[in-house]
């Protein structure tokens, strides 16, 4: 799926705020999502991240707050990366998902779209694609419609995103939405470059001191960080936390 690029932001056209701590970083970004869920009527199309920040997130998102904010009918849930291990595996982004926010909210099952993890890593990589065009309606991207609504990212200490980690053949793929990432321990399949790029708005997340120079130099442009190599059809914006943005001159 190739993309033709119409407009971009990038990185240096971002926006970033600095909350106190991780929770309040996660309600400020629940409160945020639920705002772009209600200012459209479609469909809403979302690739969720992995690690541990965004359970804060999605348990807020969970929570009683957002029972009746969140039109949940029109949620479709996908994932920015996953692991490659079982979905009951505790290191699998899906399970992490389905246990903190699955299993308390009403999204629709049929709108529920977690990466295969089970058999081939490339058979898995090229199936989880299948998906995406078959849900988007075309072989090929168009930046005048994005596949996703809200891409959601963090960032890892070595300035990775999803799981575009540094030194992978994944960084260089331009023409796949979806990539195998084999050399990891665990394996790995991610969204690359033009998938995420294929978006109304990007969100990263990014809390905990040991973030804080990567997101500096992520800000700075240091695009040997994967993470300064994003870009949006739509908006990027960043929720931070105070450790995360110490090393950010914009915080102070
Ligand atoms: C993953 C994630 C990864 C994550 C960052 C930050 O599968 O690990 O997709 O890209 O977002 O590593 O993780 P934390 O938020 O847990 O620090």
């Amino acid at each position: 799926m190739e993309n033709h690029s119409l407009a971009m932001t990038d990185i240096a056209s971002s926006e970033l705020f600095v909350f106190s701590d991780p929770r309040s970083t996660a309600a400020a970004a629940a409160s945020w999502i639920a705002d772009r869920i209600a200012a459209v009527t479609h469909l809403f199309r979302v690739a969720l991240s992995g690690g541990t920040t965004p359970g804060l997130l999605y348990d807020e998102l969970a929570s009683r707050k957002y029972r009746n904010r969140i039109d949940w009918k029109r949620l479709e849930l996908f994932w920015g990366d996953e692991r490659f291990v079982p979905h009951n595996d505790p290191r699998s982004n899906y399970r992490m998902a389905r246990e903190t926010l699955l299993a308390h909210a009403p999204v629709l099952i049929d709108h529920v779209h977690p990466i295969p993890t089970d058999g081939d890593l490339d058979n898995c990589a090229r199936r989880y694609e299948a998906l995406l065009k078959r849900v988007y309606g075309a072989e090929t991207l168009s930046l005048s419609r994005p596949l996703f609504d809200l891409v959601l990212l963090g960032l890892g200490p070595d300035g990775h995103t999803a799981s575009l980690l540094p030194g992978t053949q994944a960084l260089k793929e331009r023409t796949h939405c979806v990539a195998p990432v084999g050399n990891t321990d665990p394996q790995r399949i991610t969204l690359t470059y033009p998938a995420i790029r294929s978006s109304a708005a990007i969100l990263f997340l990014v809390t905990g001191a040991d973030k804080a120079d990567a997101l500096r130099r992520v800000r700075q442009g240091d695009t040997s960080l994967p993470a300064a190599r994003i870009q949006s059809a739509g908006e990027i914006v960043w929720f931070v936390d105070h450790d995360a943005a110490a090393s950010l001159a914009e915080a102070a």
